[in-house]
């Protein structure tokens, strides 16, 4: 007795070659630091279990990593205190959230493709008209104006944007943001902007949305930032009333973020700054290596991504980016295809560099022989 809508959903390419790999595989496919979070972070994890924060806590998040959330994100906002925050499970709760509570039937919601693979059937499940907009390689996979005004109507209600960008690893310069944010303002559209990938900038800095357009939903995450996927904790930031209304969303939805493993968020969010700048660095040397490799094989076209920790590089062997992942997958190595990420991704595939740089060059020569053999 499963609905009409829920039937259409499908399970994502991502998960399904994920479950074709086996232990020997070498990972370049999954969008996760291949770090653990630190040692003194797990044990403030274990120490607040032990000091019986095993109950249900506040819908909202606890207070003080709310605090702490907003003094931070204060950086790209000023003023920010905790009612402008709400403590999730992961931004793909946050994402989920904020569209049930802001769009209606019939509305329709701009969103970059090839982009992020939730923000479609999040469109849908929120019963919204999913419009996507093209991010290009020829621009450095950053959004254009134009090509949202195209596709602009009266019934737009909403702009998803997300820089740095899953998968083109593309980020939106302080321009760009600016011009976005005036057209938003224009036409009364409201900006869900996915940060996630916020600490991940490797040239310049990142520029959130938050600003002086107040109709904005920035939704952002410790799972990346802190190598912490699995403990499922993010965050948005918004109008105090939004927090308000989609904080009872959310009570509805999970009673309240997990409570024991927000002391834990909060400990890493307090004393742990460094363990981001390191991660970070680590991840642009493997960027560099793993660009280079991809520039010297012919047939492949690749960008040095500003952000993220993922490669776009286009391609043009004559076979579709599914069979492509299929055939490295044969070999050894785990990608993901571009039409993955809808089907102007199709020419296209996503290598994430969140593994040793042994792993990386071991991974690129079954890449480079298998591409040896096929026709351009
Ligand atoms: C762009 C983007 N947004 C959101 C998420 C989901 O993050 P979380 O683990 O916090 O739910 C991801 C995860 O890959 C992502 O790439």
């Amino acid at each position: 007795m499963i609905n009409e809508r829920t039937k259409k959903i499908k399970l994502h390419e991502i998960r399904k070659l994920f479950e074709m790999a086996d232990e020997n595989t070498i990972n370049l496919g999954q969008g996760q630091p291949d770090f653990q979070p630190p040692r003194d972070v797990i044990n403030e994890v274990y120490r607040s279990m032990l000091d019986g924060n095993n109950i249900y806590g506040s819908h909202f998040g606890l207070t003080e990593l709310r605090e702490e959330i907003a003094r931070s994100q204060s950086q790209y906002k000023p003023g920010l205190t905790k009612d402008n925050i709400l403590i999730t499970v992961g931004a793909t709760q946050a994402l989920r959230i904020t569209l049930e509570g802001t769009v209606d039937i019939g509305d329709e919601v701009l969103y970059p493709e090839p982009g992020f693979v939730l923000f479609n059937p999040h469109i849908r499940l929120a019963r919204a008209k999913p419009v996507p907009y093209p991010v290009v390689q020829e621009n450095r996979f950053i959004p254009r104006i134009e090509d949202l005004e195209e596709r602009r109507t009266d019934k737009t209600k909403a702009l998803i944007v997300n820089s740095p960008a899953n998968p083109t690893g593309g980020v939106i310069p302080e321009r760009t943001v600016r011009d976005i944010s005036d057209w938003a303002r224009e036409h009364e559209i409201l900006i869900i902007s996915d940060e996630v990938y916020d600490k991940f900038v490797y040239d310049g800095k990142h520029v959130s949305f938050l600003g002086d357009y107040d109709n904005v939903v920035a939704i952002n995450s410790f799972s990346k930032s802190f190598a912490m996927t699995g403990w499922r904790v993010g965050f948005m930031v918004t109008l105090p009333d939004w927090i308000q209304a989609l904080g009872n969303l959310h009570s509805y939805n999970v009673a309240c973020p997990p409570n024991p493993i927000q002391y834990g968020v909060l400990y890493a969010l307090r004393e742990k700054a460094d363990f981001v700048t390191k991660m970070v660095s680590t991840f642009e040397e493997r960027r560099d290596i793993i660009v280079e490799r991809f520039n010297e094989i012919e047939g492949f076209d690749c960008l040095t991504p500003e952000g993220a920790f993922y490669v776009f590089p286009s391609f043009d062997f004559d076979i579709t980016s599914y069979e492509l992942a299929l055939k490295f997958l044969k070999e050894g190595v785990l990608s993901t295809p571009g039409s993955a990420f809808g089907p102007s991704g199709e020419g296209l595939m996503r290598f994430s560099y969140a593994n040793s740089t042994d792993k990386i060059q071991e991974g690129m020569d079954i890449v480079e022989g298998v591409v040896n053999n096929l026709v351009r």
